[in-house]
């Protein structure tokens, strides 16, 4: 990767204004001092890793990542050796033909026994980073059940380890490989997937900006020695909501920057995850962001017939599905849209 771009081609195509570099130009590479933002479209113009070694990245130098080649655009590709990844957590990502500068990562985090080509396959978050520009990172867990670890405390605390840090790694190679934007990184996934969401969100609050949990339970709801907590599954794990708030505040002490925001989705007929724990993801994210359980507003029929939506304020949102099952239908564009993107 470092000499992706070290003697890049310049091909005396037009050439963009100064602030940007033209098609095919070089805007990295080892050495390289110029301008280090592509034209959005050209894969060509990838910017190299000498160019993204500035302050504001918090990727430490011993995780520099290897690719075989360059990324290839609009093509599921797994990356590998991308930092510190002590559970060995799989990760696909998805670059689009028409990159941002300095885009935006969404990573999406599948399903109980669901993997990362079918999570790719089953939310369109390919074709939408095609129309939008954005990264998408498609995390695959490790563990023989299929299902993600959102119990032990390694992946319950900032920076510990389990599969939450190999999940971030990943996150923060991209930043520095890719030159993401380090304030546009959004989280979301359904079942286990959106359990482990909950879970970076609370244990990574300075890494994302947002999350949206579909059909999941409360940050540290399954913690506990064994993969899976019926107490919290069935509903019957019930916490005040300074509580559950704690518990978050617990995961990276001393951490005061700000929370991302939060949404959670969650059928009331939900047979594998109780609905109740959507009324604890209530408690939780809105103590999180020092608001009142009470909403600010609500929205019938919202985005389905039956559905609700309540908001909290700017920053949680909890949309209530009246008679779905855990098999909830799963929106991808509004989630893009709570994302900002
Ligand atoms: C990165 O995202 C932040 C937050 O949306 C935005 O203010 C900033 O301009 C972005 N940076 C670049 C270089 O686009
Ligand atoms: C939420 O947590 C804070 C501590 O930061 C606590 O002071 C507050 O009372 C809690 N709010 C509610 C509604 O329980």
């Amino acid at each position: 990767m470092k000499n992706l771009l070290a003697g890049a081609l310049l091909l005396g195509l037009a050439r963009a204004a100064s602030a940007q570099v033209a098609a095919w130009g070089q805007c990295g590479g080892q050495g390289w001092t110029g301008e280090t933002t592509c034209i959005p479209g050209w894969s060509q113009c990838l910017p190299g890793s000498a160019t993204t070694t500035s302050a504001s990245s918090p990727i430490s130098s011993t995780s520099p990542g290897t690719i075989s080649a360059s990324i290839p655009r609009a093509t599921l590709t797994e990356i590998t050796n991308f930092g510190s990844n002590p559970t060995g957590v799989r990760v696909w990502i998805y670059v689009p033909q028409n990159l941002a500068p300095n885009p935006p990562i969404v990573v999406g985090i599948h399903w109980c026994t669901g993997t990362a080509n079918a999570f790719y396959t089953a939310t369109g978050y390919g074709s939408l980073a095609d129309q939008k520009g954005f990264i998408v990172i498609y995390p695959q867990t490790p563990n023989s059940d299929g299902c993600w670890d959102v119990h032990s405390t390694e992946t319950l605390t900032h920076n510990a380890g389990g599969d939450s840090l190999g999940i971030v790694s990943a996150v923060r190679w991209t930043i520095t490989n890719v030159n993401a934007n380090a304030s546009k990184v959004f989280a979301t996934g359904s079942g286990s997937g959106a359990m482990r969401t909950n879970v970076l969100i609370g244990a990574y609050p300075d890494v994302f900006a947002a999350g949206s949990a579909v059909a999941g339970v409360p940050f540290a709801c399954f913690e506990g020695t064994s993969r899976w907590s019926s107490e919290c599954s069935t509903g019957n794990l019930i916490k005040t909501p300074q509580e559950w708030g704690d518990r978050v505040r617990a995961a990276y002490p001393g951490y005061t920057g700000v929370r991302p925001k939060m949404q959670f989705w969650h059928g009331t007929a939900d047979e594998i995850l109780n609905y109740n724990n959507f009324g604890e993801e209530v408690k939780q994210w809105t103590n999180v962001s020092g608001v009142s359980t009470t909403p600010t507003n609500t929205v019938a029929n919202y985005p389905l017939s039956g559905w609700t939506r309540y908001d909290y304020g700017p920053n949680v949102m909890g949309i209530s599905a009246a008679g779905v099952t855990h098999d909830i239908a799963y929106q991808s564009n509004l989630i893009l849209g709570w994302f900002g993107l």
